[in-house]
């Protein structure tokens, strides 16, 4: 935060800091969010998780309403240390909490931790496409050979980590995306996409029974 220039924005109900070094929220985001909030009215008892949150408002907005625990990752430190400023001035600081870790998703999460909702926003553009957003930071939206390197890593975390009759939102940048992920999502089932086209795609994971 030291030497660039902080900025704010509002995100549904919530105003969100962040500078240029980590993503700059994006408006249509919120729609991940709403989603979110609405499976959390019927998901078993139990704490929300963010994996791969930068500056945290998709997380912080999913619980505004509830008083859930949230967990949020991420491998950013500068990331980190925004969400924790969020999640401060948020006001589910005072109802369920909200606990920020550093890390790689791979680490993030201990042996027998599961979640009612787990929410996921990795990087999911291809290594070979990221000059065409000159204004993201690289270490953000850098998804690998096919822009879902990390999202694997998150659907191996979801399927270890999600509790029995919770559910997962991921975002992914297209439909195409989507399908392929779906199928590598075992023992996750993929129930439902939303296509925000061209600015990304929900998709809504469950256990297989
Ligand atoms: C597409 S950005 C999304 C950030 C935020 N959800 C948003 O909408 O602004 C992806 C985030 O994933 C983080 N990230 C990338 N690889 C990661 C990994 N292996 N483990 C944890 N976080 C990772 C990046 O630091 C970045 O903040």
């Amino acid at each position: 935060m030291d030497g660039v220039r902080v900025e704010h924005m509002a995100f549904g109900s919530l105003s969100i800091t962040f500078d240029a070094t980590v993503l700059r929220p994006r408006p249509w985001t919120v729609h991940q969010a709403r989603w979110a909030a609405d499976l959390m009215r019927d998901a078993p008892p139990g704490p929300v998780l963010e994996l791969c949150a930068g500056a945290g408002q998709i997380g912080l907005l999913a619980v505004a309403g509830s008083d859930r625990h949230l967990v949020q990752v991420d491998a950013d430190p500068v990331a980190c240390r925004y969400a924790g400023v969020n999640a401060e001035r948020s006001v589910h600081t005072r109802r369920g909490g909200v606990e920020v870790r550093r890390a790689r998703v791979d680490d993030a999460l201990r042996p027998g931790e599961r979640f009612a909702l787990i929410i996921a926003d990795p990087p999911w553009v291809p290594t070979v496409a990221v000059g065409r957003y000159p204004d993201d930071p690289v270490h953000a939206i850098d998804g690998g050979a096919d822009g879902l390197e990390v999202m694997r890593r998150c659907l191996t975390a979801i399927g270890r980590h999600l509790a029995p009759g919770g559910s997962a939102v991921v975002q992914l940048g297209t439909l195409q995306q989507a399908v392929t992920a779906g199928e590598d999502a075992q023992p996750l089932r993929l129930l439902a996409l939303r296509s925000y086209r061209p600015r990304g795609v929900l998709a809504l994971l469950r256990r297989c029974r």
